[in-house]
């Protein structure tokens, strides 16, 4: 199996083949698991970490931890699009058990940023590993272009691609005109991070985040300042 690891500037790349890297992130995740059962954890939802998920869900347990979702998008309980309904289909419905508890924004409360501080209370600065997709135009959840690095859990407009994302790949019938998000400040607190990113359309903007200046306009940059990253791409998103 080819594989690659080295350091760009603090962040650490790790690289696999294509068709392995699903399987690779996924043993990575069972054996942090078994070394750290009670994690508190941050997971994304999107067509990235699909597929580890597919693989994880017979075997690891998550009994014990505590699940936050990333983000969530201001659409309708029950829209094809909503975070929390990818990741019931994508993880929690294919479980054999479930995770000690599971976070996620409520986008239906009355009080938006309310519901953003409720998240931020629980997150408390104490989660033990952030797992992340790499959004196209360089986002890290719903922390868009223009954020910065000590943003809080917060309601953000949502970047034109973004939105067209919702209804052009999950079916949604509305384009979500806002966003849930924790954030950049919150993100950077945990204690270790993941980025994973495959494909060749991610090329030019994961070298921008791991080599790039570091601002708000590759908020993935600001990963760069943190201690703990490591990038698990697979071949097609690292050679460009
Ligand atoms: P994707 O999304 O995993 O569906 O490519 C990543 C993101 O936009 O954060």
């Amino acid at each position: 199996v080819r594989y690659r690891h080295r350091r760009v500037n603090r962040i650490h790349l790790e690289v696999f083949p294509d068709g392995d890297w699903a399987e690779r992130v996924a043993a990575r995740w069972l054996a942090f698991m078994e070394t750290t059962p009670t994690a508190r954890l941050c997971v994304p939802t999107g067509d990235t970490p699909r597929p580890v998920y597919a693989k994880v869900a017979p075997t690891i347990d998550l009994g014990r931890s505590e699940v936050f979702l990333l983000d969530e998008f201001c659409l309708p309980f029950g829209d094809l699009a909503r975070c929390d309904a990818v990741f019931r289909k994508d993880l929690l419905s294919r479980l054999s058990k479930a995770p000690g508890a599971v976070h996620e924004f409520n986008p239906q409360a009355d009080n938006l940023d309310a519901e953003c501080e409720r998240i931020d209370r629980i997150v408390d600065g104490t989660l033990d590993l952030t797992m992340l997709g790499l959004g196209g135009n360089g986002h890290l959840g719903l922390n868009e272009p223009g954020s910065k690095a000590d943003d809080p859990t917060r309601v953000v407009q949502i970047a034109r691609m973004t939105k067209s994302a919702a209804t052009e790949r999950y079916g949604s019938s509305i384009e979500p005109e806002c966003g849930l998000t924790l954030g950049m400040g919150s993100i950077l607190a945990s204690r270790e991070i993941w980025l994973l990113v495959t494909g060749a359309h991610k090329s030019e903007i994961l070298a921008r985040a791991l080599q790039g200046p570091i601002g708000p306009d590759v908020p993935a940059s600001f990963l760069q300042s943190h201690p703990n990253v490591t990038v698990l791409a697979d071949e097609s998103a690292a050679l460009s």
